[in-house]
């Protein structure tokens, strides 16, 4: 993984998969520590589930194959001398926090978050999405209900048009939270 909001990105599929309704994303950054973390309402994982998630060489051959995601997030945040950690319960929800030092030499990039949540967005239009940006003191917040509320029930937040104002509005939030810190 090459930037951070891959990794947004890929815990976001994790939570599609399991079938949240509702997503809460908090990207802080305060002084050199970034913390990103995700909330679902989905399934959950079981505590056996949970165990295992984040490490896929505590699996042993006779289980099932355990993907790369939370653990290559893992690594992206060691790497930086932050952690990872993940809560879930069965049938509640799911919460992944990753903790970065931004000043390490070893911290990724941010990316293109905009991308990322335009992506999430015209995949599971339907999907209550709360982005929240702190920056020193400031944010940016995207709630995927209000701009429903504001463009009415007709129109999808997965058309085309609307996919892509969303993207630049918050290209442009994202760039006016970057430039106001020295
Ligand atoms: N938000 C979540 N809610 C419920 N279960 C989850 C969640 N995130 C991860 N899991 C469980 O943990 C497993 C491991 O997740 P991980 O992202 O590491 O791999 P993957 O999604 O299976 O595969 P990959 O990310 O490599 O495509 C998932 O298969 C899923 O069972
Ligand atoms: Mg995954």
């Amino acid at each position: 993984m090459k930037e951070l909001s891959l990794h947004a990105l890929d815990i976001i599929q994790n939570s599609i998969a399991a079938k949240a309704t509702r997503l809460d994303l908090l990207l802080e950054e305060s002084g050199p520590i970034l913390t990103l973390t995700l909330t679902d309402n989905g399934c959950g994982m079981s505590p056996e589930l949970l165990a295992r998630a984040g490490d896929p060489f505590t699996t042993t051959r006779t289980t099932r194959k355990m993907g790369l995601g939370l653990p290559l997030l893992r690594l992206s945040a060691e790497m930086t001398g932050g952690s990872l950690s993940i809560d879930s319960r069965e049938g509640i929800g799911t919460r992944v926090t990753a903790a970065f030092r931004s000043d390490h030499i070893d911290c990724l990039p941010l990316g293109d978050m905009a991308a990322t949540l335009a992506l999430t967005i015209q995949g599971a239009p339907e999907v209550d999405l709360l982005y929240i940006h702190r920056k020193d003191g400031r944010e940016f917040r995207l709630d995927t209900r209000q701009l429903r509320r504001e463009l009415g029930a007709e129109v999808s937040l997965a058309e085309p048009e609307v996919i892509l104002w969303i993207q630049d509005y918050i290209r442009e939030q994202e760039e006016a939270l970057s430039a106001s810190s020295i």
